[in-house]
């Protein structure tokens, strides 16, 4: 029996919980003398969609890179601090930076298919990480990766032809299915909406709703409506700090912080 004090159901523990994807510990960013972020400790849970907001040069995009080690690929940016992925260092020297692009996928503002077919742009990562031994399994895949990403109807026909032929919603959902295909755990997505007209951002929203029974999803997103429509939970960044984390729903009708307040109110300026 539990004592009196303590909640009989739905106790929470007091330890790391283990719905803990990514735990970020005082994460700081630098490029060259410049340091953009200064100290960041979140916690990404398992399965949720977590959006960033915050003014333009705050540091969304620099902090997501970290997740996958992407600032590795810029010059002169410096990453400190910890990213545990599974509490595992992603940062580590035996850390296999391919195999954990492939777990931590990224899908980027503009849409960026590689200059090849439809269907390569799919199979490319599959083939990359040994996932198809037989072409049925990766057609298997190339087509189970486009029918999730909502682009396999108006696909199927013409695989063989380039994926920059495509509309540009259509060409995010074409790199939205190239990053399922690899079955990452967590996909970053930057700005994925802001080339899209409403039509093409409502379709890639249904899909963020669906996608979340599988993946961890971390969206930035300038567009305060669609971080309430599409997120569980929402931080808002500024000039390289987290100042407020909490529940979507609530740190858009109560924030906590005048800050917060005044950012999504539209005083900030
Ligand atoms: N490759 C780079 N080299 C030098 N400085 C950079 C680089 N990328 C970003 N920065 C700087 O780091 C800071 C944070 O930039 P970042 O792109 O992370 O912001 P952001 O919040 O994503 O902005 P936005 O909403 O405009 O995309 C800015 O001052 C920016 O100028
Ligand atoms: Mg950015």
């Amino acid at each position: 029996m539990q004592s009196k004090t303590q909640p009989t159901t739905a106790t929470v523990p007091d330890t790391v919980p283990d719905t803990v994807k990514i735990a970020a510990k005082d994460v700081k960013v630098f490029y060259g003398q410049n340091q953009v972020l200064h100290g960041i400790n979140m916690d990404v849970h398992a399965n949720e969609v977590i959006s960033f907001i915050g003014p333009s040069g705050c540091g969304k995009s620099s902090f997501l890179r970290c997740m996958n080690r992407m600032n590795d690929t810029i010059e002169g940016c410096r990453v400190e601090g910890q990213i545990l992925l599974d509490q595992r260092d992603i940062n580590a020297a035996n850390i296999d930076v391919v195999q954990l692009r492939a777990q931590v996928g990224m899908v980027f503002q503009k849409p960026n298919p590689f200059p090849k077919s439809i269907y390569e742009n799919i199979a490319y990562g599959p083939k990359l990480h040994g996932l198809a031994q037989r072409k049925a399994d990766l057609d298997d895949i190339v087509e189970s990766s486009l029918r999730r990403a909502g682009l396999w109807q108006e696909v199927k026909d013409r695989l063989d032809q380039p994926g920059t032929g495509l509309s540009g919603g259509q060409q995010q959902r074409l790199c939205i299915a190239r990053s399922i295909a690899v079955s990452p755990e967590i996909i970053l997505m930057d700005e994925p909406c802001s080339a899209l007209d409403p039509i093409a951002t409502s379709i890639i929203e249904e899909l963020i709703d669906e996608l979340k029974q599988n993946f961890t999803i971390v969206i930035v997103t300038h567009n305060m409506q669609q971080a309430a429509r599409v997120s569980d939970r929402t931080a808002f960044f500024h000039l390289g700090q987290v100042i407020e984390i909490g529940n979507t729903n609530e740190l858009f009708t109560n924030p906590k912080q005048k800050r917060t307040e005044d950012y999504i109110t539209g005083r900030y300026g």
